[in-house]
Formats: structure tokens, sequence, C-alpha cells
């Protein structure tokens, strides 16, 4: 029973047999199990003498990849790395990058101006751009900002203009520079010419099939093409002809009205959109925020936006072609045809897994004419098919171009630009396969095996969300990481198999597949996986975004967390432990991969008792914290 229930190399002529058997030991030990049929009623049974077989067997499989120390759970107020490494912060929120910019000001007086030079607030993803050995730039994303540590007032009264302003300056992009200093740590250069703030009120440049189209247009721009700020930017993507990619996420949260009902059609309210004060307040101050006022203005909002970080002068383009949903990363590789393949997931219960090829190829002699590659290709998005009682199976790309898969003006799609526009729509009217929240995805680096993380969704086995294929349980509380081969390892192919490489659970208090699958264990379990990247060895990390109340059904997964596994062997081994209430989120190596820099966002959120990172009675603030070893070698080997 287990041999057949094994994947067969023969169904996967793309993949070569190292790498099945780099990538398959370990983590489907136990969804070969479940395979045998009891998957669909979660009846797992840990003490099996099958699953104990199965369990003996691929435990005796060491990780060669990883060699660091396993770091316990911890509900401390601190930020732990293994043995023999050392962390220390490079960056918090409201330090000075901008020259004149002042130093930051606990109290939450200082005004937008002084937000304006600073790192803004909630790092999330980030890029590495080399300048020399021993210069880098840094971009990174200031996902949003959290008013009871922005303001005196906590954000209990309501704004004022500057205040509203200091908010959007607290969002958007940094992009800073590092120098590496005589004993080899990286410090921030707040002189550098390249240093910059993007915000919620820079100006960018809309491309792509929507641009100037009339859902585009605005009162303040009747072009269509000239929208103003980025915000809620959640991770991030590198090009490889030096651009940065941030991703807009939860933007619907921004938009409110003065008036207590505006009338929206479904395919807006789609995305959250909704009257009503929604905190930010923005709206009291930037007309453009009020729905009932500006309709289209969060058309505007939802995409990927392309920057160029050597030059601080040059106006983010927003990338259209890519679709328009609440974006998580943009995992982006190249194709061995030379097309650019950029995979990306909408964080929303019930939403979808995206792919993007571009219509032009890479051309790595001439990095200047690869500069408007997002600009030109076809979205796709997955449909996911397994047999019952299966976690493993195949898959298929759908394409979402107009006048195809039922994209049609009888449908309500007049033209490509509404595709994308409202390509969550698109998506459903094509068969799009709904998912527990697709966040982060990363291509292996060997270019053939993809993964995403399913973070959690409490809505699965609710009407439209059945439970089955990758989001195996009912209110998933846990999440799970996904994980797929394009055929013929062809980016570009429009199918694919897949399996889980991990479903997260607590094997110390829950059962059958809430207990997590067999790489799961009391030692390094967690729960809603968000970040995901490889370094170039090909380990995977992993961090965390969940509930830290270290109780229940989350007793002793304590905060969050950054984990390494191996996808050879499966195993998953805990590396770093983040202070009280926060998340960990964004992570990039140095090319040398001996400094990792690791996102401590929002640290106290909701005023749990962090003073992170400074300690004492200090107000907690997001921080970027650099890694390195004692011994100067590389991270997590
Ligand atoms: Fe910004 Fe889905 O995380
Ligand atoms: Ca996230
Ligand atoms: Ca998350």
């Amino acid at each position: 029973m287990t041999h057949q229930n094994m994947i067969d190399p023969e169904d996967h002529p793309e993949i070569e047999q190292t790498d099945f058997d780099r990538l398959t030991a370990k983590g489907i030990s136990r969804r070969n199990f479940l395979r045998g049929g009891t998957a669909a009623m979660g009846l797992f049974l840990a003490a099996s003498p099958l699953a104990q077989a199965i369990a003996a067997t691929s435990q005796t499989r060491a990780s060669k990849l990883l060699g660091f120390s396993a770091v316990p759970a911890s509900t401390a107020d601190t930020f732990a790395v293994p043995k023999g490494y050392v962390a220390k912060p490079l960056i918090s929120w409201g330090d000075p990058i901008l020259k004149g910019a002042p130093a930051f000001d606990p109290s939450g007086n200082q005004d937008a101006a002084a937000q304006a030079g600073q790192f803004g607030d909630n790092t999330d993803g980030m890029s590495f751009f080399p300048l020399s050995e021993d210069r880098a730039l840094l971009a990174v994303n200031n996902e949003y900002t959290n008013y009871e540590y922005l303001f005196a007032h906590q954000g209990k009264q309501d704004l004022t203009a500057d205040e509203v302003r200091k908010s959007q300056s607290a969002h958007g992009v940094s992009v800073f520079e590092i120098r590496r200093n005589s004993q080899g740590e990286w410090q921030v250069a707040p002189d550098s010419d390249y240093n910059r703030r993007i915000t919620a009120n820079t100006p960018m440049e809309l491309t792509g099939p929507a641009a100037g189209h009339d859902l585009m247009k605005t009162a303040a721009d009747p072009s269509g093409r000239k929208p103003l700020g980025t915000f809620n930017n959640c991770a991030n993507g590198q090009t490889p002809w030096g651009t940065y990619l941030t991703c807009e996420e939860n933007f619907h949260g921004y938009f409110a009205s003065t008036q207590d009902q505006v009338d929206l059609p479904a395919r807006d309210t789609r995305y959250g959109l909704k009257a009503g004060n929604r905190g930010y307040q923005w709206y009291r101050h930037d007309e453009r925020f009020d729905l009932a006022k500006h309709p289209n203005e969060p058309h505007r909002f939802g995409w990927v936006v392309e920057i160029d970080p050597m030059n601080p002068e040059a106006t983010p383009r927003k990338r259209t072609a890519l679709g328009r949903f609440k974006h998580e990363n943009a995992a982006l590789t190249i194709d061995r045809s030379g097309h650019v393949v950029v995979y990306l997931g909408d964080d929303e219960r019930g939403e979808h897994l995206y792919k993007f090829v571009s219509r032009d190829r890479y051309n790595p002699d001439n990095q200047k004419a690869n500069r408007n590659l997002l600009e030109e290709g076809t979205l796709y998005v997955a449909r996911f098919r397994a047999n019952d009682g299966e976690i493993k199976g195949k898959g298929e790309w759908l394409e979402l171009s107009h006048g195809k898969n039922g994209l049609t003006a009888e449908n309500g799609f007049a033209d490509q630009a509404e595709v994308m526009i409202f390509a969550r729509e698109a998506a459903t009217q094509v068969g799009a396969t709904t998912m527990d929240r697709p966040e982060w995805v990363a291509v292996h680096p060997n270019n053939k095996a993809v993964f995403c993380t399913l973070t959690n969704n409490k809505n699965r086995g609710q009407e439209g969300q059945p439970v089955g294929g990758p989001n195996p349980r009912a209110k998933n509380n846990y999440g799970q990481i996904l994980r797929w081969w394009p055929t013929n390892g062809d980016h570009t192919a429009t199918s694919f198999d897949w399996d889980l490489f991990a479903i997260a659970g607590n094997p110390t208090v829950a059962e059958g597949l809430y207990a997590g699958s067999d790489n799961i264990n009391a030692d390094n379990m967690f729960n809603s996986p968000d970040g995901i990247g490889f370094d170039r060895t090909g380990r995977l990390w992993i961090q965390t975004d969940g509930k830290y109340s270290n109780t229940g059904e989350f007793a002793g997964m304590g905060n969050n967390q950054m984990l390494c596994a191996d996808p050879e062997t499966g195993e998953i081994r805990r590396f770093a432990t983040g202070p009280i209430a926060c998340e960990i989120t964004g992570l990039t190596f140095s090319p040398d991969q001996r400094t990792v820099f690791v996102g401590v966002q929002h640290p106290g959120e909701d005023l749990a008792p962090s003073h992170f990172p400074e300690g004492g009675n200090s107000k907690p603030r997001s921080t970027i914290m650099m890694i390195q070893r004692r011994d100067g070698g590389m991270i997590g080997a």
C-alpha cells in the first residue's frame, strides 16, 4: 500500500531521480499514510504500526543542510538565535534615513515631515541590492502603522491633516544604503544619496492593460495613469535586472466615507471596500480615500509596483498585467525558455494563487532591455485536483485573457483591463480553486519546485470553500506549505503536480491532520506560516504570523518565529524566536550568505507588553535584525 501511494518518478518525467530523492523523502511520509484512505475523515492515528514504520524510516535521514542547533519556543521579549549566532538591530521604525531627518522621538508627537525622512513603520518584505563588496542598498516595505504607538493619543481622536499625512508617510517603501564596517557588521548610512522614502503620496505610473482605462480615471487624474503612492506594501520580489517589486496587499482598509452608505458593485465589495470609518481615517483629510466621492480611486491600488532602487528619481511603475488583488509577494524566476514567470498569492480566505508569464524574453546581456518585461504578458490562476483521500495531485493554470475561458462581455468583462482590475472575479469565472490564504511563494534554486505558504483559514469548510485538495482541513487554524512541480520543469507550462510539504499542527494537543504532518513535532511546531524564501544553497526559510497565545491549540508554540527546512529530507528546525506580540516577516541575505536580515514587525501590537528592541520602559518598534555567525560562517550551515 505504501509503495503504490508513493510519488512515482515515472509520473514526473520532468524531475530527475536525484531531485525526487531530495524533495520527497520526508515531507510526504505522513501524507503517504494518509493516502491509505483516512485523510478525508481526519482519522489519522499517530500510534498505528504503519505510521510508526513510516516515521522510523523517514527519520533516519539526517539533514546535511541544517547545521545549527534548534532554538526552543519562547514567550520572552527577545529575539533569540542559535548558539554561535548574534542578532543585532539594524534599523527601527523612526530612525532617520534622509539627510536632515530628526532622530526618533518616542512621544508620538513628531510631525509628518519628520516621519517622511525616517524609516517607515512595520517592516516587511525586503531585498538586498549590492553596490560593491561592502556597500549595498536595502529596499524594504513598510506595510502599515500602529496608531497606538504612532500618535500620543493612540489613535483615539479624530486625526488632524498633519496626522493623516504622518500616517501616510509611515507607509510605503524605504530604500537606504548599508555599509559593512571593519568588524564585518552592516550599518545604515543615513548620509547616502541613494536613500529614499516612497509613501502613500509618491507619484507613480500605471502601466500595462489597465493603464488609462476609464475605471482608473479620477477627478485628480483624468489620464488614469498617474496614481499617487503605494501602501500596505506586504512582501516583495526582486528582478535579475536590478529592480524591486513591492506588493500592495490590504489596500481596502484605507478607503472609507463621510457617508454611511456607498453603493458599490459586488466586484468592488469583493475586495472588502465599504463605507464607514475604517480606522485609518485618511478620508477625513485626503478626499481621494472617500469612496462616495472617488469610487475609482481604489482601482489604482492592489497592484505589484516595480521600483528602481538605484535611481532615487525614478518613478515607480504599477504593473497591471500582474492583476489586481491583495498581493502578498512576487516570486520571480526566469524559465529556461527565457520568459519571466512571477508567482503571486492573493492573501484572503478563499482567494487564489496566480502566475504571470511575460510575453517577451529575458536578455541577460542587456539589462536595460529587460526594464519593461512585466508590462505585457499572460496572467493565469491555479486549479487543483486530487483523488478522494489524497493530499497530492495535479493541477492546471487557467488563462485570464479577455475572450477566453468565459471572460467575455456577456459575462461582464468588457476588455482585458476589466479582467485585470477585477482579477478575483475573473478567477471565479474560470473555475480557480479557493485557497487557505496564499501568502509568500518561493522558487527552489533548482528552478524545478515551487513552494507557497497557505497561512490558515477559519472559513474552510463553509459554503464555497470545500475541504479537500491542498486545503484539507476544516477551520484550518494552523496552515500548511504547498509545493508544486511545473510539468517538465517548464514554468510556462499550464499543468503541474502538487503535494503538501508540511501541514502545520500541534502534536501535543491535537489529533489527526491537526497534529500536523510527520515533519512537525513538539520541538519545531508553529502555526500560520507566512514569509518563505530560499537561500542559494536550497534551505527553505519559514517565518510565522500566527497566534502567540501559547495556550490551548497553540500551547507550546510560543511567539512568532523563523524556521529552516531541508527540502531534501523534510526536516524543519526552529532558527529564531521573536519578541512579544510580533510577527516575523521579511528576509534577505547578503550575497556571501554570511548575513541574513530578518524583520520583526509590530512587537507589542495592541499595547501588548513589549519593549523591543531597546528594553527598559521603551516604546516597542518594528525592527530589522542583522544576524551573523560568530565564526563568520554561512547562515544555517
Ligand atoms: Fe501582509 Fe498576507 O501578509
Ligand atoms: Ca504576510
Ligand atoms: Ca499573515
